[in-house]
């Protein structure tokens, strides 16, 4: 029976179940969940539960004959925890001695921490596939240069190709669902391109170490700024008190990065469900750039403030989160993907 789930952060932790899986069906799991608690399940909207894989229990008893004498095998079809093994550089769970296994880790890993090749076909793609170029030569804080450009989801041909690529890698590594069709049809791709110098020659070749997917979403919540948050006006759920004065109620979306937010739905154009930077290039602005770009070019005509509200992320990781405040400055919103 096929049971319908609503795709949501929420399967997080029903991905992870994955390692429990025989070797033969086993993929790499995807990282410790960054996100432990969902919107759904603090707003209590519906969602359907969801469908996990029957496991194989340690011990099986197989009976024989019925009728005669049961003869009683016994079955182990565990998996050993030993060969799991967790990277410490992309956080996958993968099965150690599996070819399989070993080379999706390799090139994710390669993925997670260098970025994907932006070669010569993508950029000769890229003009008739009317790929923008919205900044060009960008000094970063560390000297390197490069630039940004935007694109629609529904590209096709090899840069849609590479783009699907680099959306798996990055759900892989937020252990989130793929964005939905429709959540695509809404959206831009945002792409940093790093000029990687050759050793050889004077020509350069690029690197997407950058991506940020800017969607189309109507309304978010506002974050409660940090002194409210360590007042008492937060009531646990189902804590008020009708008879009281309403304060702004603000209900937790991570409680360990003490992210809270106002319930309340507030207008609001743009959402970020997707961001990511790959790990060798962080802390240089890059995802800030993104950002500021996108805030910019996202409706055309029409820059979009931060600080005004005019932005939300849909749940943030604990690094989101604190890029949201340094270059939102208090202003971002969250929103449910
Ligand atoms: C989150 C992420 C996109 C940040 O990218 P980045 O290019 O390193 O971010 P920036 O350099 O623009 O950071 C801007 C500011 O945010 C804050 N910040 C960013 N990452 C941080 C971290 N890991 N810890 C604390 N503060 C951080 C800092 O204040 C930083 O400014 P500073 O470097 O001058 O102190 C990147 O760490 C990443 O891809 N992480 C894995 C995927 C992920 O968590 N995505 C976010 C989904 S919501
Ligand atoms: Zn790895």
């Amino acid at each position: 029976m096929a049971t319908k789930v609503k795709k949501t952060y929420g399967m997080r932790p029903n991905l992870m179940a994955r390692s429990s899986s025989p070797p033969s069906e086993l993929a790499p799991s995807p990282p410790t969940p960054k996100r432990k608690r969902t919107l759904v399940d603090q707003l209590s909207f519906h969602n359907a539960p969801s469908a996990k894989k029957p496991r194989v229990s340690a011990k099986q008893t197989l009976v024989k004959d019925k009728g005669k004498q049961k003869q009683l095998t016994q079955l182990h079809f565990s998996l050993e925890t030993s060969v799991l093994r967790t990277c410490t550089l992309c956080d996958l769970t993968y099965t150690k001695g599996a070819p399989d296994d070993e080379s999706l880790h390799r090139s994710h890993c390669a993925r997670v921490q260098r970025g994907l090749e932006w070669g010569k076909e993508e950029e000769r793609e890229s003009v008739k596939a009317k790929v923008e170029e919205l900044v060009s030569d960008i000094r970063l804080k560390n000297g390197a240069r490069g630039r940004i450009i935007c694109f629609r989801p529904d590209i096709g041909g090899k840069i849609g190709a590479k783009l699907n690529t680099l959306l798996e890698t990055i759900n892989l590594t937020l252990s989130a669902p793929a964005l939905s069709p429709s959540a695509l049809q809404t959206s831009k791709v945002y792409l940093f391109l790093l000029a990687v110098p050759s050793k050889t020659s004077s020509s350069s070749r690029e690197k997407i170490v950058g991506c940020a997917v800017a969607q189309r979403i109507n309304t978010a919540m506002a974050i409660a700024p940090a002194d409210v948050i360590a007042s008492p006006a937060i009531a646990p759920r189902g804590d008020t008190n009708d008879s009281e004065p309403t304060q702004p109620r603000f209900i937790p979306v991570d409680e360990a990065t003490n992210l809270y937010v106002d319930p309340r739905p507030l207008p609001t154009p743009m959402g970020i469900p997707r961001l990511f930077v790959s790990s060798s290039h962080r802390r240089i602005g890059i995802a800030s750039r993104l950002l500021t770009t996108a805030a910019h070019n996202f409706i055309l005509g029409c820059p979009l403030d931060p600080r005004k509200g005019e932005v939300a992320f849909s749940q943030p990781t604990g690094a989101g989160k604190a890029v949201l405040e340094k270059w939102g400055k208090g202003g971002v919103r969250i929103y449910e993907e």
